[in-house]
Order: C-alpha cells, then sequence, then structure tokens
C-alpha cells in the first residue's frame, strides 16, 4: 500500500441534510457496488437505524477510486454518528480522520450541529471541505449557503461542490475534493503499533470485530496485541478492509489505513471506543490521546408487564451489551413492578433506542420509570454518593448537601423566534450566558442548564416553539448545589416507589400535580374510593381522588348507540387484562403507562 494515495475521511452534516445519501453515492461512484445489490443505505446497517433514519453504530468502507488524474486512491470513510448522545463515538471517529467533508442543505443552511460538528472536526485538526447539498431542491439558494459557510465558519466555499445527493448529480466533484485537498495519512509503519478503536461490534461467531485506524506501526496476522487502557491482551486472528459488502481479510495493516481485525474477543467492554491498541512485544509508549470510558448520563428502571419475563429480559440486555458497551444495568426490584433493571444510558436517544430493540427484537413488553439524572449526595457523615434512582434517595435529615448536574447548551435559531426560546430555557432554570449573531440570520444562544430541565422533553418544546428552526447541543459541564426534593406518590395510602422522582423544589410542585391529575385521568374508578396524593418527606404537596365506581359501567351510555356500548365493554375487558396492583389499587398497564410518559 501507497501511503501518499491514502484519504482518510467522514462526512459531516446536521442531521438530515443529506449524509447518509451522500456516502450511498459516493460508494456507487466508485464501482464497488452494483446498485441492484446495494441496500438504500448501506452504512446504516441496521433496521432500527434505516426506520428511524439516524446511524448509532459508526462504520468504514474502504473505496478505490480511479481520479481524473490517473492516480486509484483507497478512501476510506469514515461514518459518524448523527446525534448528541453519541458525541464521543463521533470525535473518536473524527481522530481517525485527516479529512473531513461538510454538509450543508442548500435550503435549510448551517444549523446547530452542523456548527457542533465543525468544531469538533477543527479540534482534531481536519482538512474541512464544505459541500452543498440538496440543489435540486425548490428552495435551495447555494451562493447564499456558501456565503454562510463563509461568513459563519469562516471556511472558504466559494469553490465548494453544489451537488444533490437524491438526484446523484455532481458527486464525483465531492470525490476529487477530497482526494486533491484531503492530506495524506503519515505515521511510520515501522514505529510501534498505535491504533485507534473507533468502534466494534459483536458477531456471535467470531467474537467482536474491532474496528481501528493504525497511527504508527503495522497490525499483522497472528501478533500477540494489548488494548493498552482495558490492559486485555489478544492475538490477532483476521485483519483486513472493510469494503461495502463485507469484509476482505489481508496479511497487513500498515500506519494511515483503516480496517478491522478479530482476536477471538468476548466482549465489546475489552475494546472500548478510544483505547489504543499496541503490539505485547513492542508496545507504545504511551497511548494516543483523547480515552474516556463512556459516561451513562440518564437512568431508568426497565421492567416486564409480565414479571415472569423477567430472565428473557436480562438476556436481551445481556445480548445487546454485547455491542453497547455504554449501556449499563444493575437488577433493581420495585414493590409496583418487580424484579426488573436500573439502565444507564448516553442520553434519552439511546435509551429510546434500547427500549425499542427490547421490544421489537426480543418482543417483550415493557414498563420503564420515569427517567432520572445522577444527583450528587454530600450526606451529613461526609460520605458522597451519586443517586441515579429515588428509591436510593438519603433521608433529608441525612442531606448535608444535594448537587445535580449541568450541561452547557448551545442553541441556534434565527433571531426572531430568540423571543419564544429565552422564557422557554428560563422555565427550565436556564442560566443565561450569551448570545451571538452568527450572521444577520441566525444567533447562537448560550444557556447553562441543568440536565435533569433537558431531558424533560426540552427538545421537542423547543422544536414546537421555534417551528422545527431551532437546533440543540449541550454537554455535561459540572455539578451545582441544588435544592432537591424527592417526591412520592401515594395510592389510597400506599406509596407507589415506580412514581416517585427527584427534582428542584420549585419545579416539584407542578409536576406532582400533574402526575396526580394524569393518574386520576388514567385509573379507572374502583369499587372505592382511592385518594392519590403527592408528598414530600410525609407532607402533602397535591392530591386528587378518584370517585368510586357506578355499578353499572353502561349507565352513563344511555340512549341506543350500540357501538359505544360495545367499545366500553371491550374496552373494560383489555383493562382487564393486564391489570397492575400497586398496593390495594388495581390498575391497567397502559393507564400506569400513561402516566409514565413525558408530556
Ligand atoms: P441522519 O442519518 O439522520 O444524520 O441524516 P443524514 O444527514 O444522513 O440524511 P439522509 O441522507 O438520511 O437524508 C435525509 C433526507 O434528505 C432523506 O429523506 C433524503 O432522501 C433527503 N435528501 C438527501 N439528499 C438530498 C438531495 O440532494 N435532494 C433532496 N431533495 N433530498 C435529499
Amino acid at each position: 500500500t501507497d501511503q501518499s494515495k491514502i484519504r482518510n475521511f467522514s462526512i459531516i452534516a446536521h442531521i438530515d441534510h443529506g449524509k447518509s445519501t451522500l456516502s450511498d453515492r459516493l460508494i456507487e461512484l466508485c464501482g464497488a457496488v452494483e446498485q441492484r445489490e446495494m441496500e438504500s443505505q448501506l452504512l446504516d446497517n441496521m433496521d432500527l437505524e434505516r426506520e428511524r433514519g439516524i446511524t448509532i453504530k459508526a462504520r468504514a468502507v474502504k473505496l478505490s477510486y480511479k481520479a481524473l488524474d490517473g492516480e486509484t486512491y483507497e478512501l476510506n470513510l469514515i461514518d459518524t454518528p448523527g446525534h448528541v448522545d453519541f458525541n464521543y463515538e463521533v470525535s473518536r471517529s473524527l481522530a481517525a480522520c485527516e479529512g473531513a467533508v461538510l454538509v450543508v442543505d442548500a435550503a435549510q443552511g448551517i444549523e446547530a450541529q452542523t456548527l457542533a460538528n465543525t468544531y469538533l472536526a477543527m479540534e482534531h485538526d481536519l482538512e474541512i471541505r464544505p459541500v452543498v447539498n440538496k440543489i435540486d431542491l425548490p428552495a435551495a439558494d447555494p451562493a447564499r449557503v456558501k456565503q454562510e459557510i463563509e461568513d459563519v465558519i469562516g471556511l472558504e466555499a466559494q469553490d465548494a461542490p453544489e451537488i444533490s445527493a437524491k438526484m446523484g448529480i455532481n458527486i464525483q466533484a465531492v470525490l476529487e475534493d477530497v482526494v486533491h485537498h484531503v492530506p495524506a495519512p503519515d505515521g511510520d509503519p515501522k514505529a510501534p503499533l498505535k491504533a485507534l478503536i473507533f468502534d466494534s461490534q459483536y458477531d456471535a461467531y467470531r467474537g467482536v470485530i474491532v474496528f481501528f485506524r493504525v497511527m504508527e506501526g503495522t497490525v499483522k496476522t497472528g501478533m500477540p496485541i494489548r488494548m493498552m487502557a482495558s490492559g486485555a491482551q489478544y492475538e490477532v486472528i483476521e485483519c483486513g478492509h472493510l469494503l461495502p459488502l463485507g469484509m476482505e481479510p489481508c496479511k497487513e495493516l500498515i500506519a494511515g489505513e483503516v480496517g478491522y481485525l478479530t482476536a477471538s474477543i468476548k466482549n465489546v467492554k475489552d475494546t472500548r471506543v478510544g483505547d489504543t491498541i499496541t503490539g505485547v512485544e513492542r508496545p507504545a509508549g504511551e497511548a494516543l490521546p483523547g480515552y474516556r470510558p463512556a459516561q451513562a448520563m440518564v437512568y431508568c428502571g426497565i421492567y416486564t408487564e409480565d414479571g415472569s419475563k423477567f430472565p428473557d429480559l436480562r438476556d436481551a440486555l445481556e445480548k445487546l451489551q454485547l455491542n453497547d458497551a455504554s449501556l449499563s444495568f444493575e437488577p433493581e426490584s420495585s414493590a409496583a413492578l418487580g424484579f426488573g433493571f436500573r439502565c444507564g444510558f448516553l442520553g434519552m436517544l439511546h435509551m429510546e433506542i434500547i427500549q425499542e430493540r427490547l421490544e421489537r427484537e426480543f418482543d417483550l413488553d415493557l414498563i420503564t420509570t420515569l427517567p432520572s439524572v445522577i444527583y450528587q449526595i454530600t450526606k451529613t457523615d461526609g460520605t458522597v454518593v451519586m443517586v441515579d434512582n429515588p428509591h436510593n434517595y438519603p433521608d433529608v435529615g441525612a442531606i448535608a448537601t444535594a448537587e445535580e448536574p449541568y450541561a452547557k447548551v448551545s442553541i441556534i435559531a434565527p433571531p426572531d423566534y430568540v423571543g419564544n426560546i429565552m422564557p422557554l430555557c428560563q422555565d427550565r432554570r436556564g442560566e443565561f450566558k450569551d448570545m451571538q449573531y452568527l450572521d444577520t440570520n441566525l444567533v447562537e444562544i448560550h444557556y447553562s442548564m441543568p440536565l435533569g430541565e433537558i431531558i424533560y422533553d426540552f427538545f421537542d418544546t423547543l422544536k414546537a416553539r421555534t417551528k422545527g428552526y431551532a437546533s440543540l447541543d449541550y454537554e455535561l459541564s459540572e455539578y451545582r448545589p441544588s435544592e432537591l426534593v424527592k417526591v412520592d406518590l401515594l395510592l389510597n395510602g400506599d406509596q407507589v416507589d415506580a412514581l416517585s422522582f427527584i427534582a428542584h423544589r420549585e419545579k416539584a410542585y407542578p409536576r406532582a400535580r400533574r402526575l396526580c391529575e394524569k393518574l386520576k385521568d388514567n385509573i379507572p374508578r374502583q369499587l372505592f374510593e382511592v385518594p392519590i396524593q403527592a408528598a414530600i418527606g410525609g407532607k402533602v404537596i397535591a392530591r386528587e381522588t378518584i370517585k368510586a365506581m357506578r355499578k353499572d359501567v353502561l349507565a352513563k351510555c344511555y340512549g341506543g348507540d350500540i357501538t359505544r356500548k360495545k367499545k366500553l365493554l371491550e374496552k373494560q375487558k383489555e383493562g382487564k387484562k393486564k391489570m397492575r396492583s400497586l398496593g390495594s389499587v388495581q390498575i391497567p398497564t397502559e393507564a400506569f403507562m400513561a402516566v409514565l410518559k413525558l408530556d
């Protein structure tokens, strides 16, 4: 392999600006895949990803491109996930590249993730090559968008390719641009091995398949290797290149190349993204910079509707974890829900994806508890505990200081919406930092905001208040002292542990009241009157009452509408099927789910 002919690059973009579509076109143009063999989105190869249109795991693919100068280049296209939850993986993928193609929608222009990803790429000193996509749209305005790229990001953009990934217009210009402007990798193939892991995947037959970029040295088949952070040691069974339709084994991969290896590795936990692979015989002096273990930000309890499915849930979580080192779980039990698991996630999207996969791929009916962040509590005896479950919240008397996590939030939107955005942020206890005009049509607003407020539906509310124009990015910054309280829900005097939550004192009351109302709306009448109460340490702060049941459910539809009666009866039947006892009160599972839904 000739190092000077290698180009390693990523495509970065705001969500929906056409990153995946462009990847497909590049692969197609390089003749790597026949059109008919090609699935619509090769790089996103999980069904779920395709359905949601999100890339979850980073992947790479090697393309051979015969350029207009007559030379053949080895292009390694490294795919990056498109959501804040996976920002760390994005950063590791970028660290494996020399360049990045920045896709900007010709109608939308620059949005929050465009900037966030550009800054990330700049941090890694990548050569950033803007591309204006979707020029086929009637609303496309490539000239304006190019000007915006120059004004806002400060990148030379007048010569940027104007393309339509969807219609296949001008795709070759992107490849020519990459070949001529993205630098070839350097790194000494004879130096001690340093390879950066940017992804890994579990395969039932081969064990973990590790995806990496060789920064220094050479990876060879049969070579003993060590993961520098985890310390795990293996022997390379196979290494090779990642082609669009599968893996192509080879003897060795030299500095600058991107590829995969297998080594009978049982668990992705031993091949953490960001870790450095080195040789056992001639180890590198120090690991590549930037490694950090994945950190869960959001927790919730996951239970099965049918309690006897608990072992199935454990198996399913274990299987998912084989492929997802950032998913954590521990058994927990709830009086209301039985046995389940406390699960940790990178963010809300990660949580939703895992829940959906559990239900879909493993055919489980789940009940999840309210999501929570991790609170840091210093007790009066000086010990510090991290609490991710309201159930473990210490008694008020035992707490010296309570702290909650804050995030640095960046919102980018047209100036017209600032008047809608700021009150929302204020309402979420955001602390205004600054506001900058990026150009006349775009402002960037910075807030410091409790993570707990962001996970409660902040993103959707923001979108709703800005007709979808605002975009959001956030990262965890620090813990700050806060007036936290734990709120308990009582049904007919019995505490329902699954409905407890921790909140800031100001927010506890409205949230408690809302929860009580929802319980009242969703719990069917019982034979007796049921008081619903929310309490902080024994003091009731909100209350509703479910009246006792009328004898005849049909009594209220006097008159003759038979279909309505039928519906009512059916509803009742359904309700009977899946009842859950909360103390002395029976409630249908659906009602329980409705109550737990965020709003
Ligand atoms: P994420 O994977 O969610 O980050 O999105 P993405 O940036 O990969 O975008 P994707 O390629 O999935 O494209 C998003 C939508 O834009 C899809 O509906 C595409 O069909 C459409 N799209 C992509 N390129 C073009 C284009 O050149 N013109 C038009 N009109 N639509 C396009």
